[in-house]
Protein backbone atom coordinates (compact mmCIF):
# COMPACT_ATOMS: atom_id res chain seq x y z
CA UNK A 1 0.00 0.00 0.00
CA UNK A 2 1.49 3.52 -1.00
CA UNK A 3 2.96 5.69 2.10
CA UNK A 4 -0.11 8.16 0.80
CA UNK A 5 -2.41 5.83 1.20
CA UNK A 6 -1.50 5.00 4.85
CA UNK A 7 -1.53 8.50 5.64
CA UNK A 8 -5.41 9.02 4.85
CA UNK A 9 -6.00 6.12 7.18
CA UNK A 10 -7.50 4.70 9.38
CA UNK A 11 -10.36 6.27 9.28
CA UNK A 12 -13.56 4.86 10.30
CA UNK A 13 -16.65 5.42 8.66
CA UNK A 14 -19.18 5.68 11.56
CA UNK A 15 -17.31 9.05 12.63
CA UNK A 16 -18.13 11.15 9.75
CA UNK A 17 -21.40 12.31 10.98
CA UNK A 18 -21.46 15.00 13.27
CA UNK A 19 -21.88 14.52 17.06
CA UNK A 20 -22.33 17.19 19.93
CA UNK A 21 -19.40 18.36 22.32
CA UNK A 22 -19.78 18.62 25.91
CA UNK A 23 -17.39 20.32 28.09
CA UNK A 24 -14.80 19.28 30.34
CA UNK A 25 -16.32 18.67 34.41
CA UNK A 26 -14.81 22.08 36.56
CA UNK A 27 -16.39 21.38 39.49
CA UNK A 28 -17.63 18.93 42.17
CA UNK A 29 -21.48 17.39 41.46
CA UNK A 30 -23.50 14.98 43.38
CA UNK A 31 -26.23 12.88 41.39
CA UNK A 32 -28.04 9.93 41.51
CA UNK A 33 -25.67 7.77 39.10
CA UNK A 34 -22.44 8.56 37.85
CA UNK A 35 -21.50 6.51 34.31
CA UNK A 36 -18.28 6.64 33.53
CA UNK A 37 -17.85 5.97 29.56
CA UNK A 38 -19.40 7.20 26.78
CA UNK A 39 -19.99 4.26 24.26
CA UNK A 40 -22.63 2.17 23.64
CA UNK A 41 -22.86 0.84 27.33
CA UNK A 42 -22.85 4.02 28.59
CA UNK A 43 -25.23 5.94 26.67
CA UNK A 44 -27.74 3.39 26.68
CA UNK A 45 -27.56 3.36 30.50
CA UNK A 46 -28.13 6.85 30.53
CA UNK A 47 -30.86 7.30 28.41
CA UNK A 48 -32.93 4.63 29.91
CA UNK A 49 -31.93 5.71 33.49
CA UNK A 50 -32.62 9.32 32.54
CA UNK A 51 -35.86 8.61 31.50
CA UNK A 52 -36.61 6.89 34.71
CA UNK A 53 -36.31 10.42 36.55
CA UNK A 54 -32.63 9.82 37.95
CA UNK A 55 -30.18 12.66 37.60
CA UNK A 56 -27.55 10.94 35.69
CA UNK A 57 -24.02 12.35 34.53
CA UNK A 58 -21.81 10.67 32.14
CA UNK A 59 -18.23 10.95 32.13
CA UNK A 60 -15.93 10.35 29.20
CA UNK A 61 -12.11 10.88 28.82
CA UNK A 62 -12.36 11.95 25.38
CA UNK A 63 -15.27 12.20 22.93
CA UNK A 64 -18.27 10.44 22.71
CA UNK A 65 -18.49 7.58 20.75
CA UNK A 66 -14.80 7.23 20.09
CA UNK A 67 -13.71 4.51 21.41
CA UNK A 68 -15.08 0.51 20.11
CA UNK A 69 -18.43 2.18 19.27
CA UNK A 70 -17.20 4.36 16.92
CA UNK A 71 -14.80 1.40 15.45
CA UNK A 72 -17.35 -1.26 15.03
CA UNK A 73 -18.80 -3.10 12.38
CA UNK A 74 -22.18 -3.14 13.80
CA UNK A 75 -24.21 -5.82 12.84
CA UNK A 76 -27.04 -6.46 15.80
CA UNK A 77 -27.32 -9.90 16.06
CA UNK A 78 -27.67 -12.90 18.48
CA UNK A 79 -25.53 -14.96 16.37
CA UNK A 80 -22.25 -14.88 17.92
CA UNK A 81 -20.23 -17.32 15.94
CA UNK A 82 -20.78 -21.30 17.17
CA UNK A 83 -21.72 -20.47 21.04
CA UNK A 84 -25.09 -21.86 21.00
CA UNK A 85 -24.25 -26.00 21.39
CA UNK A 86 -21.28 -24.64 23.60
CA UNK A 87 -23.28 -23.31 25.74
CA UNK A 88 -26.10 -26.03 26.34
CA UNK A 89 -23.07 -28.06 27.05
CA UNK A 90 -21.73 -26.04 29.64
CA UNK A 91 -24.60 -23.70 31.04
CA UNK A 92 -27.46 -25.91 29.88
CA UNK A 93 -31.09 -25.19 28.32
CA UNK A 94 -32.58 -22.16 30.13
CA UNK A 95 -28.95 -20.27 30.37
CA UNK A 96 -28.37 -20.74 26.39
CA UNK A 97 -32.47 -19.88 25.69
CA UNK A 98 -31.74 -16.67 28.20
CA UNK A 99 -28.53 -15.65 26.32
CA UNK A 100 -30.04 -15.56 22.91
CA UNK A 101 -33.48 -13.77 24.06
CA UNK A 102 -31.64 -11.55 25.67
CA UNK A 103 -29.83 -10.12 22.49
CA UNK A 104 -33.18 -10.32 20.43
CA UNK A 105 -34.65 -8.57 22.71
CA UNK A 106 -31.75 -5.78 22.71
CA UNK A 107 -32.67 -5.97 18.25
CA UNK A 108 -36.30 -4.95 18.84
CA UNK A 109 -36.01 -2.30 21.37
CA UNK A 110 -33.22 -1.04 18.52
CA UNK A 111 -36.39 -1.29 15.90
CA UNK A 112 -38.94 -0.11 18.52
CA UNK A 113 -37.19 3.47 19.02
CA UNK A 114 -36.49 3.69 15.04
CA UNK A 115 -39.85 3.66 14.99
CA UNK A 116 -40.97 5.28 18.13
CA UNK A 117 -38.38 8.28 17.34
CA UNK A 118 -38.49 8.12 13.78
CA UNK A 119 -34.76 7.59 14.21
CA UNK A 120 -32.45 8.14 10.72
CA UNK A 121 -29.98 5.59 10.96
CA UNK A 122 -29.71 3.14 8.01
CA UNK A 123 -31.40 0.14 9.83
CA UNK A 124 -32.29 -2.48 8.06
CA UNK A 125 -33.60 -5.94 8.95
CA UNK A 126 -31.01 -9.15 7.47
CA UNK A 127 -30.81 -12.79 8.24
CA UNK A 128 -27.32 -13.63 9.75
CA UNK A 129 -25.20 -16.30 7.85
CA UNK A 130 -21.89 -17.99 9.37
CA UNK A 131 -19.99 -20.53 6.59
CA UNK A 132 -17.70 -23.09 6.55
CA UNK A 133 -14.95 -23.39 3.80
CA UNK A 134 -14.37 -26.76 5.73
CA UNK A 135 -15.20 -30.30 5.89
CA UNK A 136 -14.88 -29.95 9.58
CA UNK A 137 -16.78 -26.65 10.29
CA UNK A 138 -19.30 -27.91 8.15
CA UNK A 139 -19.86 -30.20 10.96
CA UNK A 140 -19.62 -27.94 13.64
CA UNK A 141 -22.24 -25.89 11.63
CA UNK A 142 -24.34 -29.14 11.45
CA UNK A 143 -23.98 -29.42 15.52
CA UNK A 144 -24.84 -25.74 16.17
CA UNK A 145 -27.86 -25.88 13.71
CA UNK A 146 -29.17 -28.99 16.20
CA UNK A 147 -29.08 -26.60 19.34
CA UNK A 148 -31.08 -23.89 16.95
CA UNK A 149 -33.32 -26.44 16.68
CA UNK A 150 -33.73 -27.45 20.14
CA UNK A 151 -33.15 -23.70 21.43
CA UNK A 152 -36.02 -22.83 18.71
CA UNK A 153 -33.93 -20.66 16.94
CA UNK A 154 -35.64 -19.46 13.15
CA UNK A 155 -33.03 -20.31 10.73
CA UNK A 156 -31.92 -22.40 8.22
CA UNK A 157 -29.21 -24.60 7.23
CA UNK A 158 -28.31 -24.20 3.65
CA UNK A 159 -25.09 -25.28 1.39
CA UNK A 160 -24.16 -22.04 -0.88
CA UNK A 161 -24.14 -18.65 -0.40
CA UNK A 162 -23.98 -15.71 -3.03
CA UNK A 163 -20.46 -15.35 -3.16
CA UNK A 164 -17.43 -16.19 -5.08
CA UNK A 165 -16.51 -17.86 -1.83
CA UNK A 166 -15.31 -21.69 -1.33
CA UNK A 167 -17.95 -22.17 1.27
CA UNK A 168 -19.76 -25.53 1.85
CA UNK A 169 -22.94 -25.11 4.65
CA UNK A 170 -23.94 -21.51 5.79
CA UNK A 171 -25.92 -21.38 8.96
CA UNK A 172 -28.67 -18.70 8.92
CA UNK A 173 -30.28 -17.05 11.55
CA UNK A 174 -33.28 -15.10 10.50
CA UNK A 175 -34.94 -11.73 11.37
CA UNK A 176 -31.36 -9.73 12.12
CA UNK A 177 -30.75 -6.28 11.89
CA UNK A 178 -27.78 -4.02 10.78
CA UNK A 179 -27.67 -0.14 11.20
CA UNK A 180 -25.55 2.83 12.17
CA UNK A 181 -24.85 2.60 15.43
CA UNK A 182 -23.42 6.45 15.96
CA UNK A 183 -26.53 8.24 14.21
CA UNK A 184 -29.01 5.49 16.74
CA UNK A 185 -26.73 6.50 19.90
CA UNK A 186 -26.22 10.25 18.83
CA UNK A 187 -30.04 9.99 19.10
CA UNK A 188 -30.31 8.10 22.37
CA UNK A 189 -27.83 10.76 23.67
CA UNK A 190 -30.43 13.90 22.09
CA UNK A 191 -33.14 12.05 24.61
CA UNK A 192 -31.04 11.19 27.94
CA UNK A 193 -29.68 15.11 27.43
CA UNK A 194 -33.54 16.28 27.12
CA UNK A 195 -34.33 14.47 29.99
CA UNK A 196 -31.86 15.87 32.37
CA UNK A 197 -28.76 13.93 32.05
CA UNK A 198 -25.80 15.81 31.89
CA UNK A 199 -22.37 14.83 29.55
CA UNK A 200 -18.79 16.00 30.62
CA UNK A 201 -15.97 15.07 27.65
CA UNK A 202 -12.01 15.14 28.46
CA UNK A 203 -12.93 13.70 31.84
CA UNK A 204 -10.94 11.27 32.85
CA UNK A 205 -12.03 8.94 36.06
CA UNK A 206 -9.51 8.27 38.07
CA UNK A 207 -10.81 6.29 40.88
CA UNK A 208 -13.22 5.91 43.58
CA UNK A 209 -13.84 6.49 47.02
CA UNK A 210 -15.84 3.92 48.12
CA UNK A 211 -15.55 4.37 52.27
CA UNK A 212 -18.70 5.10 52.92
CA UNK A 213 -22.62 4.70 51.78
CA UNK A 214 -22.45 7.05 48.31
CA UNK A 215 -19.30 6.47 46.17
CA UNK A 216 -17.31 9.48 44.94
CA UNK A 217 -15.59 9.24 41.40
CA UNK A 218 -13.04 10.93 41.49
CA UNK A 219 -11.58 12.39 38.13
CA UNK A 220 -7.83 12.76 37.14
CA UNK A 221 -8.26 16.42 38.08
CA UNK A 222 -9.50 15.66 41.54
CA UNK A 223 -13.01 16.89 40.55
CA UNK A 224 -15.58 14.69 42.75
CA UNK A 225 -18.94 12.98 41.37
CA UNK A 226 -20.82 11.84 44.65
CA UNK A 227 -23.85 9.54 43.47
CA UNK A 228 -25.66 6.87 44.79
CA UNK A 229 -24.65 4.15 41.98
CA UNK A 230 -21.83 3.85 39.86
CA UNK A 231 -21.52 2.09 36.30
CA UNK A 232 -18.41 1.52 35.11
CA UNK A 233 -19.00 1.21 31.24
CA UNK A 234 -15.18 2.38 30.61
CA UNK A 235 -14.70 -0.94 28.16
CA UNK A 236 -11.96 -2.11 30.29
CA UNK A 237 -13.06 -1.31 33.73
CA UNK A 238 -10.86 1.47 35.12
CA UNK A 239 -11.37 0.62 38.86
CA UNK A 240 -11.13 -3.10 39.88
CA UNK A 241 -10.88 -3.15 43.53
CA UNK A 242 -9.94 -6.96 43.63
CA UNK A 243 -12.19 -8.00 40.94
CA UNK A 244 -9.40 -8.62 38.96
CA UNK A 245 -10.71 -8.36 35.66
CA UNK A 246 -7.42 -8.34 33.99
CA UNK A 247 -6.53 -11.56 35.17
CA UNK A 248 -10.14 -12.42 33.59
CA UNK A 249 -9.89 -11.45 30.02
CA UNK A 250 -7.70 -10.68 27.50
CA UNK A 251 -7.99 -8.05 25.01
CA UNK A 252 -8.20 -9.36 21.07
CA UNK A 253 -8.29 -6.63 18.32
CA UNK A 254 -10.30 -6.51 15.01
CA UNK A 255 -9.50 -4.63 11.47
CA UNK A 256 -12.47 -3.66 9.11
CA UNK A 257 -12.19 -1.61 5.51
CA UNK A 258 -14.89 0.13 3.79
CA UNK A 259 -15.10 -0.30 0.16
CA UNK A 260 -17.02 0.08 -3.47
CA UNK A 261 -17.70 -2.51 -5.92
CA UNK A 262 -19.03 -3.04 -8.76
CA UNK A 263 -20.43 -5.88 -8.05
CA UNK A 264 -24.38 -6.24 -6.72
CA UNK A 265 -24.77 -7.05 -3.52
CA UNK A 266 -27.81 -9.42 -2.58
CA UNK A 267 -28.22 -8.48 1.22
CA UNK A 268 -27.19 -10.42 4.43
CA UNK A 269 -24.96 -10.71 6.54
CA UNK A 270 -22.14 -12.85 6.66
CA UNK A 271 -19.16 -14.40 8.61
CA UNK A 272 -17.31 -17.20 8.28
CA UNK A 273 -17.20 -20.37 11.10
CA UNK A 274 -13.20 -21.27 10.41
CA UNK A 275 -10.18 -19.10 10.11
CA UNK A 276 -9.64 -16.86 9.27
CA UNK A 277 -12.08 -14.73 10.12
CA UNK A 278 -14.00 -13.16 7.42
CA UNK A 279 -17.01 -10.72 8.20
CA UNK A 280 -19.33 -9.21 5.73
CA UNK A 281 -22.34 -7.03 5.27
CA UNK A 282 -23.26 -3.48 3.54
CA UNK A 283 -24.09 -0.20 4.95
CA UNK A 284 -25.91 2.64 2.51
CA UNK A 285 -23.61 5.33 1.57
CA UNK A 286 -24.95 8.18 -1.31
CA UNK A 287 -27.77 5.65 -3.07
CA UNK A 288 -24.44 3.09 -3.17
CA UNK A 289 -23.62 0.23 -0.82
CA UNK A 290 -20.62 0.33 0.73
CA UNK A 291 -19.05 -2.70 1.70
CA UNK A 292 -17.64 -3.34 5.17
CA UNK A 293 -15.43 -6.26 5.07
CA UNK A 294 -13.70 -7.52 8.63
CA UNK A 295 -11.59 -9.97 10.58
CA UNK A 296 -8.24 -10.69 11.20
CA UNK A 297 -8.50 -11.02 14.83
CA UNK A 298 -5.72 -11.58 17.27
CA UNK A 299 -4.59 -11.09 20.69
CA UNK A 300 -3.49 -7.40 21.20
CA UNK A 301 0.58 -6.83 20.96
CA UNK A 302 0.74 -10.16 19.24
CA UNK A 303 -0.43 -9.32 15.85
CA UNK A 304 3.44 -9.06 14.47
CA UNK A 305 2.63 -6.61 11.57
CA UNK A 306 -0.52 -4.97 12.30
CA UNK A 307 -0.52 -3.52 8.17
CA UNK A 308 -0.59 -6.99 6.91
CA UNK A 309 -3.92 -7.94 8.29
CA UNK A 310 -5.38 -5.12 6.46
CA UNK A 311 -3.71 -6.11 3.06
CA UNK A 312 -5.52 -9.57 4.27
CA UNK A 313 -9.03 -7.95 3.95
CA UNK A 314 -8.18 -5.78 0.83
CA UNK A 315 -6.90 -9.16 -1.24
CA UNK A 316 -9.65 -10.75 -0.31
CA UNK A 317 -11.99 -8.21 -0.78
CA UNK A 318 -10.41 -7.70 -4.21
CA UNK A 319 -10.74 -11.11 -4.97
CA UNK A 320 -14.61 -11.93 -3.96
CA UNK A 321 -15.95 -8.23 -4.81
CA UNK A 322 -13.28 -6.50 -6.94
CA UNK A 323 -13.12 -3.25 -5.15
CA UNK A 324 -14.12 0.19 -6.88
CA UNK A 325 -13.10 2.45 -4.54
CA UNK A 326 -11.48 1.98 -0.82
CA UNK A 327 -11.56 4.90 1.29
CA UNK A 328 -12.01 3.45 4.90
CA UNK A 329 -9.84 1.30 7.15
CA UNK A 330 -10.50 1.09 10.65
CA UNK A 331 -9.44 -1.19 14.02
CA UNK A 332 -9.98 -1.29 17.34
CA UNK A 333 -10.37 -4.42 20.40
CA UNK A 334 -12.80 -6.00 22.62
CA UNK A 335 -12.49 -7.79 25.61
CA UNK A 336 -13.21 -11.36 25.93
CA UNK A 337 -13.70 -13.48 28.97
CA UNK A 338 -12.86 -16.72 30.27
CA UNK A 339 -16.18 -18.03 29.76
CA UNK A 340 -17.15 -15.99 26.75
CA UNK A 341 -20.12 -14.79 28.85
CA UNK A 342 -19.83 -11.09 29.58
CA UNK A 343 -19.52 -9.84 32.91
CA UNK A 344 -22.64 -7.63 34.08
CA UNK A 345 -23.54 -6.81 37.15
CA UNK A 346 -22.07 -5.21 40.78
CA UNK A 347 -17.97 -5.29 40.15
CA UNK A 348 -17.79 -7.71 43.11
CA UNK A 349 -20.46 -9.14 45.45
CA UNK A 350 -19.19 -6.77 48.39
CA UNK A 351 -19.95 -3.74 46.18
CA UNK A 352 -23.97 -3.98 45.06
CA UNK A 353 -23.72 -0.26 43.67
CA UNK A 354 -20.75 -0.27 41.97
CA UNK A 355 -21.66 -1.85 38.23
CA UNK A 356 -19.63 -3.33 35.29
CA UNK A 357 -20.36 -4.18 31.83
CA UNK A 358 -17.51 -5.26 29.81
CA UNK A 359 -16.29 -8.70 28.05
CA UNK A 360 -18.60 -8.43 24.58
CA UNK A 361 -16.31 -10.74 23.12
CA UNK A 362 -17.06 -7.91 19.92
CA UNK A 363 -20.46 -8.75 20.27
CA UNK A 364 -21.28 -5.21 21.60
CA UNK A 365 -24.25 -3.89 19.35
CA UNK A 366 -26.19 -6.06 20.74
CA UNK A 367 -24.81 -6.95 24.58
CA UNK A 368 -24.44 -3.16 25.17
CA UNK A 369 -27.33 -2.72 24.84
CA UNK A 370 -28.61 -5.48 26.79
CA UNK A 371 -26.37 -4.18 29.49
CA UNK A 372 -27.68 -1.02 29.82
CA UNK A 373 -31.08 -2.23 30.50
CA UNK A 374 -29.65 -4.78 32.77
CA UNK A 375 -27.87 -1.95 35.03
CA UNK A 376 -30.60 0.01 34.83
CA UNK A 377 -32.66 -2.97 36.85
CA UNK A 378 -30.02 -3.07 39.46
CA UNK A 379 -30.14 0.27 39.87
CA UNK A 380 -34.05 0.75 40.15
CA UNK A 381 -34.05 -2.39 42.48
CA UNK A 382 -36.15 -4.47 40.22
CA UNK A 383 -35.54 -8.34 39.06
CA UNK A 384 -34.50 -8.92 35.76
CA UNK A 385 -34.13 -12.40 34.01
CA UNK A 386 -30.55 -12.06 33.15
CA UNK A 387 -28.79 -10.97 36.26
CA UNK A 388 -27.56 -14.71 37.42
CA UNK A 389 -26.36 -15.17 33.29
CA UNK A 390 -23.99 -12.38 32.71
CA UNK A 391 -22.82 -11.98 36.73
CA UNK A 392 -19.48 -11.14 37.16
CA UNK A 393 -19.16 -12.75 40.30
CA UNK A 394 -20.30 -16.05 38.56
CA UNK A 395 -17.40 -18.98 38.61
CA UNK A 396 -18.56 -21.54 36.02
CA UNK A 397 -15.46 -24.11 36.23
CA UNK A 398 -15.65 -25.81 32.63
CA UNK A 399 -14.72 -24.47 30.30
CA UNK A 400 -13.23 -21.32 32.02
CA UNK A 401 -10.46 -23.21 34.11
CA UNK A 402 -8.92 -24.06 31.27
CA UNK A 403 -9.04 -20.82 29.93
CA UNK A 404 -7.36 -19.58 33.34
CA UNK A 405 -4.36 -21.78 32.65
CA UNK A 406 -3.96 -20.78 29.22
CA UNK A 407 -4.67 -17.43 29.34
CA UNK A 408 -2.21 -16.99 32.33
CA UNK A 409 0.42 -19.14 30.87
CA UNK A 410 0.32 -16.69 27.54
CA UNK A 411 0.97 -13.72 29.99
CA UNK A 412 3.56 -15.32 32.08
CA UNK A 413 5.28 -16.18 28.84
CA UNK A 414 5.46 -12.53 27.42
CA UNK A 415 6.65 -11.50 30.73
CA UNK A 416 9.71 -13.34 30.47
CA UNK A 417 10.09 -13.11 26.73
CA UNK A 418 9.91 -9.73 26.78
CA UNK A 419 12.86 -9.34 29.08
CA UNK A 420 15.47 -12.01 27.79
CA UNK A 421 14.46 -10.65 23.86
CA UNK A 422 17.66 -9.57 22.10
CA UNK A 423 16.82 -6.69 20.13
CA UNK A 424 19.78 -5.58 17.33
CA UNK A 425 18.02 -2.40 15.94
CA UNK A 426 19.82 1.09 16.84
CA UNK A 427 17.46 4.04 17.13
CA UNK A 428 19.73 6.03 14.27
CA UNK A 429 18.50 3.33 11.77
CA UNK A 430 15.06 4.50 11.94
CA UNK A 431 13.03 6.07 8.47
CA UNK A 432 10.50 8.45 8.89
CA UNK A 433 6.95 7.10 10.10
CA UNK A 434 8.96 4.03 11.45
CA UNK A 435 8.94 2.22 14.75
CA UNK A 436 10.93 -0.34 16.74
CA UNK A 437 12.13 -2.38 19.54
CA UNK A 438 15.51 -0.80 19.89
CA UNK A 439 18.70 -1.17 22.42
CA UNK A 440 18.69 2.15 23.97
CA UNK A 441 21.71 2.34 26.53
CA UNK A 442 22.05 -1.17 26.33
CA UNK A 443 18.23 -1.76 27.50
CA UNK A 444 14.87 -2.90 25.27
CA UNK A 445 12.94 -0.10 24.49
CA UNK A 446 10.46 1.38 22.53
CA UNK A 447 11.76 4.48 19.44
CA UNK A 448 9.34 5.93 16.66
CA UNK A 449 10.39 8.75 14.57
CA UNK A 450 8.09 10.89 12.99
CA UNK A 451 7.49 12.32 9.63
CA UNK A 452 9.53 15.49 10.49
CA UNK A 453 12.79 13.35 11.66
CA UNK A 454 11.86 13.70 15.79
CA UNK A 455 12.49 10.89 17.75
CA UNK A 456 11.02 9.50 20.58
CA UNK A 457 12.31 6.65 22.77
CA UNK A 458 9.81 5.35 25.68
CA UNK A 459 10.49 2.26 28.08
CA UNK A 460 8.58 -0.33 26.74
CA UNK A 461 7.69 -2.00 29.82
CA UNK A 462 3.82 -2.03 30.15
CA UNK A 463 3.05 0.36 33.59
CA UNK A 464 0.46 -1.68 34.54
CA UNK A 465 2.32 -5.24 35.35
CA UNK A 466 5.33 -5.03 33.83
CA UNK A 467 5.07 -7.20 30.09
CA UNK A 468 6.93 -5.60 27.56
CA UNK A 469 4.63 -3.54 25.06
CA UNK A 470 5.22 -4.18 20.97
CA UNK A 471 4.68 -1.91 17.85
CA UNK A 472 2.03 -1.55 16.16
CA UNK A 473 2.82 -0.47 12.76
CA UNK A 474 -0.82 0.26 11.83
CA UNK A 475 -1.69 2.23 14.23
CA UNK A 476 1.29 3.83 15.15
CA UNK A 477 0.80 2.46 19.20
CA UNK A 478 2.79 0.59 21.37
CA UNK A 479 0.14 -2.49 22.54
CA UNK A 480 0.88 -4.73 25.46
CA UNK A 481 0.42 -8.12 24.76
CA UNK A 482 -0.62 -9.32 28.76
CA UNK A 483 -4.03 -7.34 29.03
CA UNK A 484 -4.42 -4.76 25.55
CA UNK A 485 -3.35 -1.60 27.21
CA UNK A 486 -2.43 0.82 24.52
CA UNK A 487 0.15 3.91 24.07
CA UNK A 488 0.41 6.14 21.59
CA UNK A 489 4.21 6.40 20.09
CA UNK A 490 5.16 8.99 23.09
CA UNK A 491 3.72 6.83 25.69
CA UNK A 492 0.51 8.43 26.46
CA UNK A 493 -2.40 5.89 27.91
CA UNK A 494 -5.01 5.27 25.02
CA UNK A 495 -6.65 2.11 26.16
CA UNK A 496 -6.37 0.53 29.58
CA UNK A 497 -6.52 -1.39 32.39
CA UNK A 498 -3.18 0.67 32.94
CA UNK A 499 -3.81 4.67 33.62
CA UNK A 500 -0.01 5.64 33.73
CA UNK A 501 1.97 6.95 30.82
CA UNK A 502 4.84 5.01 29.68
CA UNK A 503 8.24 6.63 30.65
CA UNK A 504 9.68 8.75 27.95
CA UNK A 505 13.17 8.26 27.94
CA UNK A 506 14.34 10.52 25.27
CA UNK A 507 12.40 13.41 22.93
CA UNK A 508 13.84 15.36 20.16
C1 LIG B 1 -13.47 -4.37 14.73
C2 LIG B 1 -14.66 -4.66 15.58
C3 LIG B 1 -15.87 -4.99 14.97
C4 LIG B 1 -17.00 -5.23 15.75
N1 LIG B 1 -18.17 -5.53 15.14
C5 LIG B 1 -19.27 -5.79 15.88
C6 LIG B 1 -20.51 -6.14 15.26
O1 LIG B 1 -20.61 -6.23 14.04
N2 LIG B 1 -21.58 -6.38 16.06
C7 LIG B 1 -21.49 -6.32 17.42
O2 LIG B 1 -22.46 -6.61 18.11
N3 LIG B 1 -20.33 -5.94 18.04
C8 LIG B 1 -19.24 -5.68 17.30
N4 LIG B 1 -18.07 -5.34 17.91
C9 LIG B 1 -18.05 -5.16 19.36
C10 LIG B 1 -18.60 -3.81 19.82
O3 LIG B 1 -18.20 -2.79 18.93
C11 LIG B 1 -18.09 -3.52 21.24
O4 LIG B 1 -18.36 -4.64 22.04
C12 LIG B 1 -18.77 -2.31 21.86
O5 LIG B 1 -18.67 -1.21 21.00
C13 LIG B 1 -18.16 -1.98 23.21
O6 LIG B 1 -18.86 -0.89 23.71
P1 LIG B 1 -18.51 -0.26 25.14
O7 LIG B 1 -19.57 0.75 25.43
O8 LIG B 1 -18.31 -1.35 26.13
O9 LIG B 1 -17.07 0.39 24.95
P2 LIG B 1 -16.57 1.70 24.20
O10 LIG B 1 -17.36 2.00 22.99
O11 LIG B 1 -15.10 1.53 24.03
O12 LIG B 1 -16.86 2.85 25.24
C14 LIG B 1 -16.10 3.01 26.42
C15 LIG B 1 -15.82 4.49 26.62
O13 LIG B 1 -15.23 4.67 27.91
C16 LIG B 1 -14.28 5.70 27.83
N5 LIG B 1 -13.36 5.55 28.97
C17 LIG B 1 -12.44 4.58 29.17
N6 LIG B 1 -11.80 4.79 30.35
C18 LIG B 1 -12.35 5.90 30.89
C19 LIG B 1 -12.12 6.62 32.10
N7 LIG B 1 -11.19 6.22 32.98
N8 LIG B 1 -12.85 7.73 32.35
C20 LIG B 1 -13.80 8.14 31.46
N9 LIG B 1 -14.06 7.49 30.31
C21 LIG B 1 -13.36 6.39 30.03
C22 LIG B 1 -13.62 5.47 26.48
O14 LIG B 1 -12.99 6.66 26.03
C23 LIG B 1 -14.80 5.05 25.61
O15 LIG B 1 -15.39 6.15 24.95
C24 LIG B 1 -16.92 -5.13 17.16
C25 LIG B 1 -15.70 -4.84 17.77
C26 LIG B 1 -14.58 -4.62 17.00
C27 LIG B 1 -13.29 -4.33 17.70
S1 LIG C 1 -1.83 -4.51 30.25
FE1 LIG C 1 -1.32 -5.74 31.94
S2 LIG C 1 0.85 -5.84 31.86
FE2 LIG C 1 0.31 -4.59 30.21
Amino acid sequence: MSSEKNQQFPKTYWREIELPTFQKLNQDISVDVAIVGAGITGITAAYLLSKEGKKVALIEAGSVLNGTTGHTTAKLTAQHGLVYDEYLNHFGEEKARLYFESHMNAIRFVEGMVKEHGIDCDFSKEDAYMYATTDEYVDKLKTEWEAYTSLGIDGDLKDIIPFNIPAKAALMMKNQAQYHPLKFLRALLDEAVKAGCSVYENTTADDIEDDDLQPKVVTKDGKRVTCNNVIIASHFPFYDKLGLYFARMYADRSYAIGIKTDKDYPGGMYISADSPTRSIRYTPLNGEKLLIIGGENHKTGQGIDTLKHYEALEAFAEEVFGIKGYDYRWSAQDMVTLDKLPYIGPLTSEREHILVATGYKKWGMTTGIAAGHLLTDYVMDRNNPYKELYSPSRFNADPALKSIVTTNADVAKHLLRGKLELVEKDPGELQEGEGSVVLHNGKRAGAYKDENGKLYIVDTTCTHLGCECEWNRAEKTWDCPCHGSRYSYSGDVIEGPTRKALELLEEG
